[in-house]
């Protein structure tokens, strides 16, 4: 009786191990393919207003991780914004890694705000509509703290 239990046991454990194969961190990829059209000239052209203080960054910090609402950032972007969130790695087209310099080196600030306020049609992106012009700018000196 205890043979056939110690047996069943590495059946089992043998037959998992693929599926602990599959616990590798998933990546993102970089550079990203970015389907997310060319934001109004007027917003390309824009450079982040405030300047890059340390104050500023946690705000943009408390914002990306616990307070925009519907959906806080990290959930598709990641807790370290490699692209990697439950949400982000799954969406089509997947999430911005703005950990990729790569891709992230291209996209100007304003095309950044752009995006945040108005999301983008045709992707997982939402418009954050109620943040204030203040608070997606501290949000993208978050960002780019990212090694973009
Ligand atoms: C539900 C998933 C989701 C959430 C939540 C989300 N994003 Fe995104 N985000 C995306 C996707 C998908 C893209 C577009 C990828 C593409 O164009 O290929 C994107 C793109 C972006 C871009 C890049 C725009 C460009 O021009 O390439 C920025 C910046 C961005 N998001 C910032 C944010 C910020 C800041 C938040 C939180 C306030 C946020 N996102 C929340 C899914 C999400």
């Amino acid at each position: 009786m205890k043979i056939y239990r110690v047996l069943v046991l590495l059946i089992v454990v043998v037959w998992m191990s693929p599926a602990f194969a599959d616990h590798e961190p998933m990546k993102a990829q970089c550079p990203q393919k970015r389907q997310t059209p060319k934001a109004p000239t007027e917003f390309v052209q824009q450079v982040n207003p405030l300047p890059l203080t340390a104050r500023r960054i946690e705000k943009g910090k408390l914002i990306y991780q616990s307070q925009s609402s519907p959906l806080q950032c990290k959930h598709c972007h990641g807790l370290r914004g490699d692209g990697t969130g439950h949400l982000g790695l799954e969406a089509l087209p997947p999430a911005r890694n703005f950990a990729c310099s790569e891709t992230m080196h291209n996209i100007s600030d304003g095309q950044m705000f752009w995006a945040i306020k108005h999301g983008i049609p045709g992707t997982a992106m939402p418009a954050y509509s109620d943040l204030a012009d203040w608070q997606i700018w501290v949000l993208i000196h978050y960002i780019r703290q990212w090694g973009s």
